[in-house]
């Protein structure tokens, strides 16, 4: 079950904030829940997981959108967060959110791995609701504030808001890859997204190659000045660095620890057949995240016998995303294809080769499955970090659990003891799961460990300090009065 919230509603007083937060998506959206009553509901998503513990323990306001076409709810606070909802009309979300941002952004940042379309009116729907947002960003933030810009939907935000109010300190962090100037350059908009990303003090990128990419392209696009110090363009010098996102593990940890997240993942075994092996794998149903190859894989694994159908269960949870987009539909088709033709083949009666969830789950849920998975398949064919695959990480305390890991997320540089496998490559995939599969407790421990130690020394506090500390350096070196 997803997690929801009745709290009562608290409205937000007047007044202006030292830190602001822009993303697309609020923490939370406005729903119904099952018995027809409204709630609010946990967003989909990495960003938001990265982001609302660290918000919790700020005061500072968020701008977001609260996922819903028509008029924005008053703002109001949820977890201590002052929460302001953008309005989107429909014609919005067609063109700005599921057009510009979900059909022409995404796939082309992801290696294009699904065409990316280009249309002028998503454009201007892209250029439109990002003035709303530094607007509503100017309206709130008090002098010299800290505003911090999130992701791909926002990349003209910061050079509308510096022309807005000059006095900020923007930083601005792009949760998904930044493209090879190859890719980049098919984007009408090129020009105008680099200026905007330009209006930024501090731009953030999950991986060293992002960065060089933007960098590349600041020069190459744009005729910037660029140094190791940083990127000297329209009389401003700006950072770009590499900050690669994390989870809560603290949080992640007391979740693992907790008695009845424990005995539901025992319960779970239970109601799975006691299987020797349970291949877990948890994404959005999106096409970056490689899920149509990893059914691939295990399907032949099964036909060749190199995982036994008797004793293997696969657990695809499948978060519903963007379902009003054409080419997230015609996956879930094809997906759901694939799932009841392995169970055709190699399950028995009472007994599935593959679960498919398509629904969201709360924490507790996520945690129970993580402990119960012998194996983590996390397989996209291109993602800007995966948090998942830290989750799992995080999760196996006593260090056991094997994690089969793409090296095209963003976490492959930094969990490089886990099963790194090409998802392009069926016949290498398959090997990267037989031999987690099959790997005793000391190979699996010899792995584990140093993931865990790297993921407690770069927790998400780490990254959130990380980047607003070096922004806050930079605005100190760069006085205002210079960029004014
Ligand atoms: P993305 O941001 O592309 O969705 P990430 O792996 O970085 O991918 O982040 C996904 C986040 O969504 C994780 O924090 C994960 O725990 C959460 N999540 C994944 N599946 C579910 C689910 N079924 N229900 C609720 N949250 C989920
Ligand atoms: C990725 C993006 C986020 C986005 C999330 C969920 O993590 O980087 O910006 O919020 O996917 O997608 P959605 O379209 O539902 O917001």
């Amino acid at each position: 079950m997803a997690e929801v919230s009745h709290t009562a509603l608290t409205q937000v007083p007047g007044g202006t904030y030292d830190l602001i937060v822009l993303a697309n998506r609020l923490p939370v959206d406005h729903a119904v829940d099952e018995n027809g009553r409204p709630c609010r509901r946990r967003s989909p998503g990495g960003l938001v997981t990265a982001l609302h513990p660290i918000m919790k323990r700020r005061s500072g306001a968020w701008i977001g959108w609260h996922g819903r076409p028509g008029p924005a709810p008053a703002p109001f606070v949820h977890d201590g967060i002052h929460l302001h909802p953008i309005a989107l009309t429909g014609d919005e979300v067609d063109g700005y959110y599921e057009g510009q941002s979900n059909g022409t952004i995404w796939p082309l940042y992801h290696d294009a791995v699904e065409q990316p379309q280009f249309h002028r009116v998503w454009q201007d729907r892209y250029r439109a609701v990002n003035r709303r947002f530094a607007e509503a960003a100017a309206r709130v933030a008090a002098p010299g504030a800290l505003v911090w810009v999130h992701d791909y939907h926002l990349q003209l935000v910061p050079g509308m808001l510096r022309e807005l109010r000059p006095d900020l300190r923007i930083g601005f962090f792009l949760h998904i890859p930044f493209p090879p100037v190859e890719l980049f350059c098919q984007m009408p908009m090129r020009e105008e997204i680099m200026r905007g990303l330009l209006g930024a003090d501090l731009v953030g990128f999950q991986h060293p190659q992002a960065t060089r990419n933007f960098r590349t392209l600041a020069a190459d696009l744009l005729g910037a000045k660029v140094t190791d110090r940083g990127i000297w363009y329209d009389g401003r010098d700006v950072a770009a660095d590499t900050f690669p996102i994390s989870i809560d593990v603290a949080e992640q940890q007391r979740l693992a620890l907790d008695p009845a997240v424990r005995a539901r993942a025992a319960e779970i075994r239970r109601e799975l057949g006691d299987p020797r092996t349970i291949v877990l794998a948890v994404d959005r149903l999106d096409y970056t995240k490689g899920i149509e190859c990893r059914l691939r894989a295990y399907e032949e694994l099964l036909s060749e016998r190199r995982l036994d159908p008797a004793q293997t269960v696969l657990v695809q949870v499948a978060v519903p995303t963007r379902q009003q987009i054409d080419q997230y539909q015609a996956l879930r088709e094809r997906v759901e294809r694939a799932v009841s033709r392995i169970n055709g083949e190699y399950a028995g009666i009472g007994r599935l080769s593959v679960h498919y969830v398509h629904q969201s789950f709360d924490r507790a849920e996520l945690a129970a499955l993580y402990l119960a998975a012998d194996v983590m398949a996390v397989t996209p064919l291109r993602d800007g970090m995966n948090l998942v695959a830290k989750e799992y990480v995080a999760t196996r305390t006593d260090g056991t659990g094997a994690l089969v890991l793409s090296e095209f997320a963003g976490a492959a540089a930094e969990l490089e003891e886990a099963w790194q496998v090409n998802p392009h490559d069926i016949d290498g995939l398959k090997d990267g799961i037989a031999d987690a599969a099959e790997a005793d407790v000391a190979e699996q421990r010899r792995r584990m460990d140093p993931m865990r130690a790297h993921l407690h020394a770069h927790d998400v506090n780490r990254w959130a300090t990380g980047f607003m500390g070096r922004l806050d350096r930079l605005s100190r070196r760069w006085p205002r009065s210079a960029a004014a």
